[in-house]
């Protein structure tokens, strides 16, 4: 019981602090391949991730808009350089992204 509770305070002291320093990429989103052009801090290819958060900062329909670029790419919003759709994502998958790139916004 003792470990159990142990594990559950460092299992949250982890997800606070992927809210408050974000400093790693998700799994969801190695594993979907998003880190080969995208990091959280900076331009790779793509916009960096809290350069995402910012602009869209306080606009209703960002999850929804984003969450449509995800799944079938999108274009002409950063600069010349499209983004491609990604195949063989889940909805789940798609919100749990969503989310995290939204919660970058400081
Ligand atoms: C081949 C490179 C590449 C991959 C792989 C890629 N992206 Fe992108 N992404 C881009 C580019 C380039 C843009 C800028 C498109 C534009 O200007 O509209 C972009 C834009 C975005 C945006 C901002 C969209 C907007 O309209 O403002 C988000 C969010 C995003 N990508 C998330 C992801 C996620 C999540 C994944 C993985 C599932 C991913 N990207 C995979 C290249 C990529």
């Amino acid at each position: 019981m003792k470990t159990m509770i142990a594990s559950i305070i460092a299992a949250m002291g982890l997800m606070m602090a992927g809210v408050s320093i974000a400093a790693d990429m998700p799994d969801v989103a190695k594993k979907n391949n998003c880190t080969s052009c995208h990091a959280i801090d900076k331009k790779v290819v793509g916009p960096g991730w809290q350069d995402v958060a910012d602009k869209y900062k306080g606009d209703a329909g960002a999850a929804e808009k984003l969450g449509t670029v995800i799944v079938k790419g999108g274009r002409g919003v950063w600069g010349p350089m499209p983004m491609p759709a990604t195949s063989k994502i889940t909805d789940a998958e798609v919100s749990e992204i969503v989310a995290f790139i939204l919660g970058l916004a400081k």
